[in-house]
C-alpha cells in the first residue's frame, strides 16, 4: 500500500503524536561529563578552545559533581593535569596524585555519582605520548604495567569504573589481572576499544596538556579508513574482561558505533569528543547553528546509532534542557 492510503505525515502532525511514536529517547541517564582535574585550590581556567569547559582543581570540580548529581547525569569521567611530569608518567600512579584526590573528595561527599577514571600516560609524560619511549618509539608491553599500577590506584581511591584510552595491546588483560590480584574484581573497566587517530581530539590535548612533543600517534590509534580493525579491537578486549566498549570519536564513526553495537553484546559507549563540541561552539556563538537544537539533534544521532551512553562535554546543558 502506497500513497494515498499511506500518509506518514499523519503520525507527525501534533507534538503529542511524535512524542508517542518516537523511537529514541535521549534523557541525562545516558550522559556522562569529562572533568578536567588539576592541583591546588580555588582553580577555574577556561580551555580557551573549549567554552564552557574548565581546568579546575578538586574543591571546584565538587561543585561541579554536585551540579551534575542534580541533573541526574548519573556519571563524571576524570582526567588529570599532574603538577610534574616525566618520561614514564610516573605521577599517574601517586596515591596522592590529583585524579586519586579527587575521587577521594568526591567520595567523601557521598553524592550519588560514577565516578569513572581515563587511564592513560599522554597527561602525566613530559614527551606527551600515552606510553613510555623505548628507541624513539611507544613502547607496548613496558607500557602495560603502568597503566595496570595506575588502574590500581584509581581504584583503591574509590573509583567505579577504570577506562584505558591509551590503545597498548593487551592493556585491557593486564588491568584486569592487576584489579582482580588486588580484590577489585568487582570494578568494571570500558575500554576505549576503537579509538581512532583523530584530529577532533585538537582541543583536548590544549586542555588536558597533552600536545605529543614529537611525531603522532598513528602507531597506536587506529586508522579512520578501517572498519574490521575495530570490531578486532573490541574482540580483544572483550575476551582480555573488557566489561563495556566505546567508540570514538562520535559523529565520524557512527557506522562503527552502530556495526559494534550488533555484533556485540556489550553495553556500548560513544565519545563524543572535544573537536566536536567546539565546532557547535564555535558556529554557535557566531550565531551561525542554534546549539540547542543542533546538540539534542547530535546526541540523539549518537544514541540513535547504537550508543548506550555518551560521553560528552554537552552533558550538563543537554540534561537541562532535556527537563
Ligand atoms: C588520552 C585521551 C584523549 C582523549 C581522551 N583520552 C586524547 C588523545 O588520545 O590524544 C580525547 C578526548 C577528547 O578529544 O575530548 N589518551
Amino acid at each position: 500500500m502506497s500513497f494515498p492510503v499511506q500518509r506518514p505525515r499523519r503520525l507527525r502532525k501534533t507534538q503529542l503524536l511524535r512524542d508517542l511514536v518516537r523511537e529514541t529517547r535521549l534523557s541525562p541517564y545516558s550522559l556522562i561529563y569529562p572533568l578536567f582535574v588539576c592541583a591546588g585550590s580555588s582553580v577555574r581556567q577556561e580551555v580557551g578552545s573549549m567554552p564552557g569547559v574548565f581546568q579546575q582543581s578538586a574543591d571546584h570540580i565538587l561543585e561541579d559533581c554536585r551540579e551534575v548529581e542534580s541533573l541526574g547525569i548519573p556519571g563524571v569521567i576524570l582526567f588529570g593535569l599532574p603538577e610534574s611530569k616525566d618520561a614514564r608518567g610516573s605521577s599517574s600512579l601517586a596515591q596522592n596524585g590529583v585524579v586519586q584526590r579527587a575521587i577521594e573528595a568526591i567520595r567523601k561527599a557521598k553524592l550519588n555519582l560514577l565516578v569513572i577514571t581515563d587511564v592513560c600516560l599522554c597527561e602525566y609524560t613530559d614527551h606527551g605520548h600515552c606510553g613510555v619511549i623505548e628507541d624513539g618509539e611507544v613502547a607496548n608491553d613496558p607500557t602495560l604495567e603502568i597503566l595496570a599500577e595506575q588502574a590500581l590506584s584509581h581504584a583503591r581511591a574509590g573509583a567505579d569504573i577504570v577506562a584505558p584510552s591509551d590503545m597498548m595491546d593487551g592493556r585491557v588483560g593486564a588491568i584486569r589481572k592487576k584489579l582482580d590480584h588486588n580484590d577489585f574484581s568487582d570494578v568494571p573497566i570500558l575500554a576505549y576499544a576503537a579509538k581512532y587517530c583523530s584530529g577532533f581530539y585538537g582541543p583536548f590535548r590544549e586542555a588536558a596538556d597533552s600536545v605529543p612533543q614529537f611525531g603522532d600517534r598513528r602507531s597506536y590509534q587506529m586508522d579512520p579508513a578501517n572498519t574490521r580493525e575495530a570490531l578486532k579491537e573490541v574482540a580483544l578486549d572483550l575476551e582480555e574482561g573488557a566489561d563495556m566498549v566505546m567508540v570514538k570519536p562520535a559523529l565520524p564513526y557512527l557506522d562503527i558505533v552502530r556495526r559494534v553495537k550488533d555484533e556485540f553484546r556489550v553495553p556500548v559507549a560513544a565519545y563524543n569528543v572535544s573537536g566536536e563540541y567546539s565546532m557547535v561552539k564555535a558556529a554557535a556563538k557566531n550565531g551561525w547553528l542554534d546549539e540547542r537544537r543542533v546538540v539534542l539533534e547530535i546526541l540523539t544521532g549518537i544514541q540513535r546509532a547504537g550508543a548506550d551512553f555518551i560521553l560528552t562535554y554537552h552533558a550538563k546543558d543537554a540534561a537541562r534542557w532535556l527537563k
